[in-house]
């Protein structure tokens, strides 16, 4: 049930039903009606969506003819992260778990199986803890919280989202207007965002005891200068200010210019979609990546997507040289968002591995080596049944060793 009015309704017409099945043991009235509802989104909130991996690329593939007949499109299929829903069930054990947008455990299907590996060293006595969704990385904070409070109902005080992150600051902001600054300029609800976490305040506080946590932070020091001076501790977190030095940059009119400069992204897709193979868009693409460049964070999660569709296109013209930088590019700034080993990097990874097979370029084998890592890490011995493509290309990483 989407909204509370069609929850009602749902739990009246369940009601009925069961008023007709069993009558004697179910009156109609505004109780019993109530105590469905409850029943009815105690369900929803417990049960987990059963997903499973959507994947064109068949494990009997011929693999030479595979990659004659390369297509970044294929390889895009096999490794997009994209996930089908098949069903919905109660798990008795899994849905004890509480959620954490920076998780250690991670959850996949087998068929009907449900399995969870943890994906980092834990030790005793701390939580083992899942994603209900939303992840660091993915979404910016404020998302991730609206996300949470809309179907779990609770406001997420995880690490990810109590502390301050530099991907949260980055994924979604603007660079400074001064060339040499490597701050970040964030907008009003992502500062405000921001500004709520409970251990901001404590991280800008002038309090020395605090050096441990500065060390810690070294990556937000080089977007944001918090925890330090005395005189320059609340104005930081102001949107269109720069978090580093402090300059101030139009935000507005920088908006405009991004949404523009997206319009250029959405028309090569539009054409790579429709097989048009002759367009002038790529050219309009390329300098939409300039000026997105530099407007938005380096890191911002858009010029990652940016990137990753001039990789597409530039396979769909088999240009596999300009593919393989602008699909490198995309990796790095994915890699700052999620950490070096996500999953999520894992399936850029394998396009990766594609173009710089098709390019005959023997640095792939790194490359897989490192994608093989993550995926056994997150599906363990499950990681070629989830994803046959690796299994290609492990293939293909054997025939280039010999
Ligand atoms: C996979 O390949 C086999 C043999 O080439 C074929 O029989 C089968 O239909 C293919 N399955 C899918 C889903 O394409
Ligand atoms: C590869 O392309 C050739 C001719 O273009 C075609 O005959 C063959 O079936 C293709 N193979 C695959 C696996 O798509
Ligand atoms: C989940 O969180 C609640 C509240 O913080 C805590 O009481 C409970 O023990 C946690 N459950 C697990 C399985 O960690
Ligand atoms: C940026 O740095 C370069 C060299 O480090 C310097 O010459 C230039 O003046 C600086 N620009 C600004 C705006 O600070
Ligand atoms: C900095 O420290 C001084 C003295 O310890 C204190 O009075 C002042 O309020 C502090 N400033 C901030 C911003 O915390
Ligand atoms: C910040 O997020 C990254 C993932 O993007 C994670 O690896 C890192 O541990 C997080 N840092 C803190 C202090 O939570």
């Amino acid at each position: 049930p989407e909204s509370k009015l069609e929850l009602h309704i749902y739990s009246i017409v369940l009601l009925f039903c069961l008023h007709r099945s069993f009558s004697c043991e179910l009156s109609i009235n505004g109780d019993s009606a109530s105590q469905i509802v409850i029943l009815l989104s105690q369900i929803r909130v417990n049960s987990i969506a059963v997903v499973r991996m959507k994947s064109n690329t068949n494990d009997s593939y011929d693999q030479q003819d595979w990659f004659q007949n390369f297509s970044f499109g294929e390889a895009e299929a096999a490794s997009g992260v994209e996930q089908v829903r098949v069903g919905q069930a109660l798990y008795k054990a899994a849905s004890l778990f509480n959620h954490s947008c920076l998780p250690n455990i991670h959850a996949y299907f087998i068929s009907r199986t449900l399995l969870l590996r943890t994906t980092e060293f834990v030790s005793g006595g701390c939580p083992l803890e899942l994603s209900y969704g939303p992840q660091v990385g993915q979404w910016d904070c404020k998302d991730r919280l609206r996300f949470l409070e809309e179907e779990y109902f609770f406001r997420c005080w995880c690490c990810g989202c109590s502390e301050v992150n530099e991907s949260d600051l980055v994924i979604s902001g603007f660079c400074c207007v001064n060339p040499n600054c490597s701050g970040v300029v964030l907008d009003n609800l992502v500062a405000n965002c921001e500004k709520q976490k409970p251990k901001v305040p404590e991280t800008i506080s002038n309090e020395s005891h605090l050096q441990v946590h500065e060390l810690k932070d070294i990556d937000i020091k080089k977007v944001a200068q918090i925890s330090l001076d005395q005189t320059q501790s609340s104005f930081h977190f102001d949107s269109g200010y720069c978090l580093k030095c402090g300059s101030y940059c139009n935000f507005a009119s920088r908006s405009k210019e991004v949404k523009k400069a997206w319009t250029d992204f959405r028309r090569l897709q539009d054409s790579i979609a429709s097989k048009d193979t002759c367009s002038t868009n790529l050219p309009d693409a390329l300098r939409s990546l300039g000026l997105l460049r530099s407007i938005l964070h380096a890191y911002n999660k858009g010029i990652a997507e940016a990137e990753d569709i001039l990789a597409k296109a530039f396979c769909f013209i088999g240009d596999f040289e300009p593919a393989r930088d602008h699909c490198k590019a995309s990796i790095e700034i994915l890699e700052k968002l999620y950490g070096p080993n996500h999953i999520a990097i894992g399936y850029e990874l394998a396009k990766l591995a594609s173009i710089q097979l098709a390019l005959g370029d023997c640095t792939a084998v790194y490359i897989i080596d490192r994608l093989s890592a993550i995926f056994s890490t997150y599906y363990g011995p499950h990681a070629g049944i989830i994803f046959p493509y690796l299994l290609v290309l492990e293939r293909e990483r054997s025939r280039i060793i010999q």
